[in-house]
């Protein structure tokens, strides 16, 4: 027999998911079949079947398009907008309604480390470590990023801000949709503003696409000094992209490469005047 939550819909799914958590149940599985159930109950139920012969009826309205500045993104701008602190910043993404994630999350994932530091680290998304703690990368890919930042005098409590490109987890840590990842851009292109780093540490994919806005492969574009600009920033933001520590756990031969990045970050960072701590 089939799981039962394709036949329900949004709202119900989601408040079973809810009640499931709230009673202590691990939902790994249960949200991987959520996130699955709305393809699944499409192909497998159509919800209105035609009628054999239909008398012909008068075109039905189409729905009216919500204005622009109703839109998720309208309003994610003009939250991130309004921010002008670090701090405000975070509490803006908390009261962020526009992004469907929020509603099978159990935490708001933002920020972690000090904010105005000189490098700031911008990943993909919360996995379901980061959504019970509320803070990026403490599972066991953000504990192999801190065994990384550390061989070059890097860590979150001195000189490191660490973020993400979405703030709450994906059910079953599927990938972040475009909608999701759009959603929430202009909050992370504002902490970027805020944070003015001297180096922004782009890792994997969904960070180095979105924030660079190009769709070369991570494998080109990592260990290469770059820039990311756009329209308000005050001048041109240094940038690298390296592989994501999620990558290098399930594909440890690479570290090779995550090696020679950090080799390139460090010597950047001393270039950039920014002092470290020695390395013991
Ligand atoms: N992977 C990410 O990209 N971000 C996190 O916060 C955790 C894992």
């Amino acid at each position: 027999m089939g799981p039962m939550i394709p036949s329900l819909d949004q709202a119900a799914a989601r408040a079973l998911l809810a009640f499931w958590r709230s009673a202590g149940v691990d939902m790994d599985e249960a949200e991987a079949i959520y996130a699955a159930a709305p393809a699944k109950t499409a192909a497998a139920a159509p919800q209105h079947k035609p009628p054999l012969e239909r008398p012909s009826a008068p075109p039905v309205a189409a729905p009216r398009l919500r204005r622009a500045a109703e839109s998720p993104v309208d309003g994610a701008r003009a939250l991130a907008q309004a921010a002008s602190t670090i701090a405000e910043l975070r509490t803006a993404v908390s009261a962020f309604e526009g992004c469907a994630l929020k509603a099978t999350a159990r935490n708001t994932v933002f920020s972690d480390g000090v904010e105005g530091a000189p490098v700031l680290i911008i990943g993909e998304a919360p996995g379901k470590d980061e959504d019970e703690q509320g803070k990026p990368f403490v599972g066991r890919s953000g504990q192999l990023l801190d065994r990384m930042l550390a061989t070059i005098g890097l860590d979150r409590k001195s000189n490191v801000l660490i973020s993400n490109t979405i703030y709450w987890r994906p059910p079953g840590n599927r990938d972040p949709t475009q909608g999701e990842i759009v959603a929430c851009l202009p909050f992370v292109e504002r902490l970027i503003e805020l944070s003015r780093p001297k180096l922004l540490i782009l890792t994997g994919k969904a960070a180095a696409h979105t924030v660079l806005k190009r769709e070369d492969g991570v494998m080109k574009l990592r260990g290469r000094r770059l820039t990311h600009s756009r329209e308000g920033l005050e001048a041109p933001i240094n940038a690298m992209v390296m592989l994501h520590p999620a990558y290098l756990l399930r594909q440890p031969q690479q570290k090779r490469l995550a090696w020679n990045d950090l080799l390139l970050v460090d010597a950047w960072l001393r270039e950039l005047g920014v002092d470290r701590a020695p390395q013991s």
